[in-house]
């Protein structure tokens, strides 16, 4: 019998390669090769149909105008999509397993059926019984509304094909397969492939496309990863199952602002939509604790208070324990030997112990002079002054730097309620009290300590 041809694939971003490697030369991941039936061979006749006699234009006489978008009505994804969904468009939804993809894509068709849209489910995880229990429970009930319980690639363009939905959802692209490769759904080889043709598909016809990609801890499933450079928007789950919220971020989006975040609350009736994500993030904050910091975070256009909240006490252990989720761990490092050698604070042989409280990551400099005065008020065991929100970044030399879209942040706080802000002394001069919020401009982090309590 004839061998069939194997080639080694990246796990982690689909690299091929003839023969096994212990490191991807493309995305750098140790130990991520795995061997699969190689994929399509010369001459392949799978995308025969696709082909077009399309020659090259002059930009100046190709017409176009701003792709009309459909607008979901589940107002934070429309957010995240940057104002609704645009036509032919790919878009991967990835997130561990459980956190709420299937709910918040079979919601969102639901209110695209109510609008009178035709929309169609394809689902390759669930049976259409488990699908109308979970519509049920969601209040999806739509005629226009139709589900197909199909894993053949062959077999869900021929339904797409025919049923020609505006907006079609296909959960999940790990357990869709094509026929001409041997190598099983899931593997790196099937999910380039089936998601290649579907994508293209999308851009041919029109139908949007909506892709859900598990995204699996020890990777043994090709992750979305793979995917990401393939279509037009991506948008990831955070938050984690035993927690009630799901934050929705849009990582890259060729027609939108990218990085902009839509804030969901998991209930017994499926996701709801956060309004006021500040009110959330704070909900549980305690009144005048030590250690706890509010930040205006820009996440997206959008500015959000978040708590940032420190617990530095002496360490019983040679290597005191450093912990931070929710903030960069590098940076935290950085912050605590700026505040030794510039405050005289010695952190050194303390556990520290950061946290973003919500489970919220925020990875903007702003949020520096956060972490700074929540770890300062922790070991000193002083409460920051009530209604204060300080953001900025911090140098190495512990200046405090200016940042971007300070007037956004101080109404934000404001809206709020906060009274006070510590903000950068660089780039503020233009910004006057009139909303009656104390400004404390500084300059370095002793004027923050100086301003803190
Ligand atoms: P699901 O959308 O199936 O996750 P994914 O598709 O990302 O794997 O979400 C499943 C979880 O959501 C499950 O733990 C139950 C919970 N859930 C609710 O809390 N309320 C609901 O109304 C629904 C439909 C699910
Ligand atoms: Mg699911």
């Amino acid at each position: 019998m004839k061998k069939s041809k194997t080639s080694f694939f990246c796990r982690n971003c689909g690299y091929e390669s003839p023969k096994w490697m212990g490191k991807c030369p493309a995305c750098n991941e140790w130990n991520a090769f795995i061997e699969e039936e190689a994929s399509g061979l010369p001459g392949d006749s799978r995308y025969a149909a696709l082909q077009s006699n399309e020659i090259p234009l002059s930009i100046d006489a190709i017409e176009a105008d701003e792709k009309e978008r459909i607008e979901t009505k589940v107002l934070e994804l429309d957010r995240v999509l940057g104002g609704g969904i645009v036509e032919g468009s790919a878009i991967l939804v990835g997130g561990d397993p459980g956190i709420g993809k299937s709910t918040l894509l079979l919601q969102m068709l639901q209110k695209l059926a109510e609008q009178g849209r035709n929309v169609l489910y394809v689902s390759g995880e669930e049976s259409a019984r488990q699908i109308k229990l979970r519509g049920l429970r969601i209040g999806a009930g739509s005629k226009n509304l139709l589900i197909l319980v199909e894993t053949a690639l062959d077999n869900i363009l021929q339904h797409l094909q025919k049923v020609s939905p505006d907006v079609a959802v296909i959960d999940s692209v790990q357990t869709v397969y094509s026929s001409s490769l041997g190598s099983a759904p899931g593997s790196v080889g099937q999910v380039r492939e089936t998601a290649g043709r579907l994508i293209l598909f999308a851009k041919k016809t029109g139908i949007s496309i909506f892709l859900v990609g598990h995204v699996t801890k020890d990777g043994a499933i090709a992750g979305p990863k793979v995917l990401e450079h393939m279509v037009d928007t991506v948008l990831y789950f955070e938050g984690d199952s035993g927690h009630a919220y799901r934050i929705v971020r849009g990582i890259k989006n060729r027609f939108g602002p990218s990085n902009e975040i839509g804030v969901f609350e998991m209930r017994d009736s499926g996701l709801t939509e956060v309004g006021n994500p500040s009110a959330f993030f704070l909900s549980d904050r305690p009144d005048s604790a030590s250690g706890s910091a509010v930040v205006p975070s820009m996440e997206g256009t959008r500015p959000i208070l978040v708590e940032i909240q420190a617990l530095v006490s002496p360490s019983t252990l040679g290597m005191p324990r450093r912990t931070s989720i929710g903030v960069d761990s590098n940076r935290v490092s950085l912050l605590v030997a700026v505040l030794d050698r510039i405050c005289g604070l010695h952190l050194g042989s303390h556990d520290i112990f950061l946290n973003v409280a919500g489970g919220i990551r925020v990875d903007e400099p702003a949020v520096d002079l956060g972490i700074v005065a929540a770890m300062a008020s922790s070991f000193l065991n002083r409460p920051i002054f009530p209604g204060t929100v300080v953001f900025g970044e911090v140098g190495l030399t512990g200046e405090v730097r200016g940042i971007a879209q300070m007037l956004l942040r101080i109404r934000e706080a404001t809206r709020m309620g906060f009274t006070r802000c510590i903000l950068p002394r660089a780039l503020s001069q233009e910004i006057s009290d009139s909303s009656g919020m104390e400004l404390c401009r500084v300059g370095n982090l002793g004027e923050l300590l100086e301003n803190l309590f």
